[in-house]
């Protein structure tokens, strides 16, 4: 059994106009594994994430069945605490998320350790600073009596990383952990977090809308395109051959290193479907390059073949077998 088993997990919010932001979305994430979801802004990544945690916002709503190491998460009491329990991490996009403005650092890792495991605060505060250690923050005792804005958004981001570690998770959440930071910053701390889930033999869903983040670090990718997951495969072989047009898209979007300089960005024309719309056919049809008659009329469903799945009428590349 997976650590993280997601099924048919869909989200709704109330408001003018009904949005389904997830639509039906099975992934699984094995123990100490590598997960990535990748899509653009809009596709519903974040709402998933928190939904499997119980954080939604109020008018929002979530369905289906998310499993966390055999149990379900979703429907049953206070899922935000049985997931602060339970072990799973989260690092958001924008450390704000994460840390209180107004508090010191080191009161607010050590709280956080209080309440996962009733040790003593003095007893936290010393496990504040291994786990500051630990994200590599230079200096990290001296740290300790810090206001969040006192530091560097790389360094901001590092402590979000320990606290969401304090508790001393199985499973880490991280959505865009890096799209605030520097280019240069964004690489060290996704170096950061390919090193702790290997130390910690910890697991990782990470959220991203760069495809760049992840080559190297995850072992599997899902693509999500307007709330559903529209390609899933191992990371080598969805990276070597993607089988859905988006995902080729998105692939072909990566700024390489080969590229002349002085080449335009690549980019998908066009945009996704407005939230809340609904199209009979596949919802990528009006801006896929490979299209026919079929994909206008028929929404194709995601079929699995051994690890590897995609919703196309008119993949890319084969199957393997
Ligand atoms: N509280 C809300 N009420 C209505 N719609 C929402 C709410 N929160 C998010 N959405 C919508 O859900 C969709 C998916 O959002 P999100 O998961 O945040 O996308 P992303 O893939 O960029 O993380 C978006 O269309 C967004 O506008
Ligand atoms: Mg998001």
């Amino acid at each position: 059994m997976a650590l993280l088993e997601i099924n048919r997990l869909t989200v709704d919010f109330d408001g003018p106009g009904a949005i389904r932001a997830v639509d039906h979305v099975d992934l699984s994430v094995e123990r100490r594994s590598c997960v990535a979801i990748v899509g653009e802004s809009g596709s519903g990544k974040s709402q998933l994430l928190l939904a499997c945690t119980g954080l939604l916002a109020a008018n929002g709503r979530a369905s289906g069945s998310v499993r966390f190491d055999g149990n379900e998460l979703l429907g049953a009491g206070d899922p935000a605490a049985r997931i602060r329990g339970s072990g799973i991490g989260f690092v958001f996009q924008d450390a704000s998320g994460s840390l209180t403005p107004h508090r010191r650092i080191g009161e607010q890792l050590a709280e956080t350790g209080v309440a996962a495991s009733g040790i003593t605060h003095q007893a936290a505060l010393s496990e504040a600073v291994r786990m500051l250690e630990r994200v590599r923050l230079p200096e990290a005792r001296r740290h300790l009596t810090d206001y969040p804005h006192e530091l560097s958004g790389g360094m901001r981001q590092r402590v979000a990383i320990a606290a969401a570690l304090m508790p001393r998770p199985q499973l880490l959440f991280a959505d865009e952990p890096t799209t605030a930071l520097d280019v240069t910053v964004q690489a060290e701390i996704i170096a950061l977090l390919a090193d702790l889930c290997r130390e910690l033999g910890m697991a990782m869903l990470l959220v991203t809308h760069d495809l760049g983040v992840v080559s190297g670090l995850a072992d599997r990718i899902a693509v999500m395109y307007a709330g559903r997951i529209v390609e899933s495969a191992a990371a080598v072989r969805f990276l070597a051959a993607p089988r859905h047009p988006y995902s080729a898209g998105l692939l072909a979007a990566v700024p390489s290193l080969d590229d002349p300089p002085g080449s335009e960005l690549r980019t998908i024309a066009g945009t996704p479907p407005r939230p809340g719309t609904i199209l009979p056919g596949c919802r990528f049809e009006p801006r896929c390059e490979h299209r026919q008659a079929r994909c206008r009329s028929e929404d194709p469903a995601f079929i699995m073949q051994g690890a590897a799945g995609v919703a196309c009428h008119f993949p890319l590349h084969e199957a393997e077998p």
